[in-house]
């Protein structure tokens, strides 16, 4: 691990109340209440440091959330570090469109090695939201450049309820979380939406795994009914992440892909959360021999350095949009920072370290750990619920465990938790009162015990009396 460059830190405290100022002045915070945001201290990074990252005081916090969700092998990782500067003594950007560049097919190359069968060809842009984009474009294309007319019918997509997939419109319209998605439905395009299981607090009132997976009866009636019309599903393989770290049981992706192989709809998985070793294998679809169609990635890829997506796809959708010019089968996409070689040099450099050190297996001890150190949270009254899949956690706080009841949303009793364990040197950010862990890989065995103990600390002091 390379040294930090924290040096000049802490800065000057007149310095800092500039920046604070001017933050507050001009910067909008994504995802936040902007209101609440003035009113509380105001923390600004300044470095990183392996599984930590460093303010302008020159405090160190254990990184929970990855600098969400997407750094892997830690801050300041010696061979990304130098990757990224040695591209940059090449070129910083040149675009895809008309030209190719070094990294991008260097990186292309590796991905299909260690992608699952089947998928082939890389279509690259530069964030997670845009590569859902890309993959929901090409399947509706895909159908309408069928020489089979009846086959041009399939226009409609498939997702599920609770499910994120970005921010942008075609992303929302596959979404299904009301706060965050529910004013803009007169914007979007119709979609069927299905329920994924959630086992916590289960729509048909069924208990897993003697349910049986009740709850995929309603995609088959779906496909049943409307297969002649359905041109894809997408899913997030594993755990809806955003949903609050909702956990589908053993099975699941498995019999959907089926579902989607006997009716003809294509099946995109959306990786952006769960790949890139996340859930204990490189992909989540890995981990139920899952061959999707389209498989879109994204925070990972680069190591979590910088912005680069990947959507990656089979030969036989490939081949429906080769033909001769005219003929207007062209997939007409592309971003001006599409396949940017200072990330693909990262990505291509964060890739090679999970082949060099074996990043997956060395991470089996360590979800390990974590699973045995996060029964001890059982004992706190208002733990309604414990979720884990590899190096995905989710920790829903309740005001009643037996009936499970939520707390009222403007108790903010996460966002509480997650200001206290900051005053302990811990960064969480949590999802409503779902806290969640998803730490860089290179956390240590001692770390996690610290980020378990801060996080039982802080959700015990902040519930107390509650
Ligand atoms: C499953 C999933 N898809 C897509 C996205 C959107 O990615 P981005 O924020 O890079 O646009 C996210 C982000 O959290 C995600 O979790």
């Amino acid at each position: 691990m390379a040294k930090p460059r924290n040096d000049g830190l802490p800065l000057p405290a007149d310095e800092i109340q500039a920046l604070v100022a001017a933050d507050h002045k001009h910067v909008w915070h994504p995802f936040t209440q902007m209101q609440e945001w003035c009113e509380q201290p105001c923390m600004i990074v300044a470095a990183g440091d392996g599984a930590y990252v460093i303010d302008v005081q020159g405090n160190r916090y254990l990184d929970a959330i990855s600098s969400l969700w997407v750094n892997v092998h830690g801050h300041r990782r010696r061979e990304i570090d130098e990757a990224v500067r040695d591209q940059l003594d090449r070129i910083a950007h040149s675009t895809l469109l008309g030209t190719a560049s070094v990294p991008t097919i260097q990186l292309a190359e590796k991905i299909i090695h260690l992608a699952p069968e089947g998928l082939t060809r890389v279509f690259y842009s530069d964030n997670g939201s845009t590569a859902v984009e890309v993959a929901l474009k090409i399947a509706f294309q895909y159908w309408q450049q069928h020489e089979d007319a009846k086959k041009r019918e399939k226009k409609r997509l498939v997702s599920f309820h609770n499910a994120y997939h970005g921010d942008t419109l075609g992303a929302v319209s596959v979404g299904g979380i009301d706060l965050f998605h529910g004013k803009y439905g007169p914007l979007l395009f119709p979609v069927s939406k299905v329920h994924y299981p959630d086992c916590y607090r289960c729509h048909l009132g069924l208990t897993s795994p003697e349910c049986g997976i009740a709850c995929l009866e309603e995609l088959e009636k779906l496909m049943e009914k409307e297969a002649d019309t359905l041109a894809a599903l997408v899913i997030e393989p594993l755990v809806q992440g955003a949903a609050g770290m909702i956990m589908a049981p053993a099975g699941h992706l498995k019999a959907v892909e089926t579902l989607c192989r006997k009716h003809d709809v294509l099946l995109i998985a959306d990786e952006v959360a769960v790949g890139w070793g996340r859930t204990g294998t490189l992909f989540g679809v890995d981990q139920e021999d899952v061959r999707p169609d389209l498989l879109a990635m994204a925070k990972g890829l680069t190591g979590g350095y910088l912005p680069l997506a990947a959507t990656l796809t089979t030969e036989r959708i490939y081949e429906a949009f080769l033909g001769p010019y005219e003929e207007e089968k062209t997939f007409f996409h592309g971003h001006s920072y599409t396949g940017n070689p200072l990330a693909a040099a990262a990505a291509l450099a964060s890739v090679e370290i999970f082949e060099k050190e074996n990043t997956i297996e060395a991470l089996q001890p360590k979800i390990e750990h974590l699973t045995a150190g996060l029964e001890r949270l059982w004992d706190l009254e208002h733990v309604g619920d414990i979720r884990q899949r590899g190096f995905m956690v989710g920790v829903e706080l309740v005001e009643d465990a037996k009936s499970k009841r939520s707390y009222p949303s403007s108790e903010r009793i996460g966002m509480k938790v997650a200001m206290e364990a900051r005053r302990h040197g811990v960064l969480l950010r949590p999802l409503g009162d779902v806290m969640i862990f998803m730490p860089p890989f290179v956390i240590t065995l001692a770390e996690i015990d610290k980020l378990l103990d801060v996080t039982y600390t802080c959700i015990e002091e902040i519930t107390q009396g509650t």
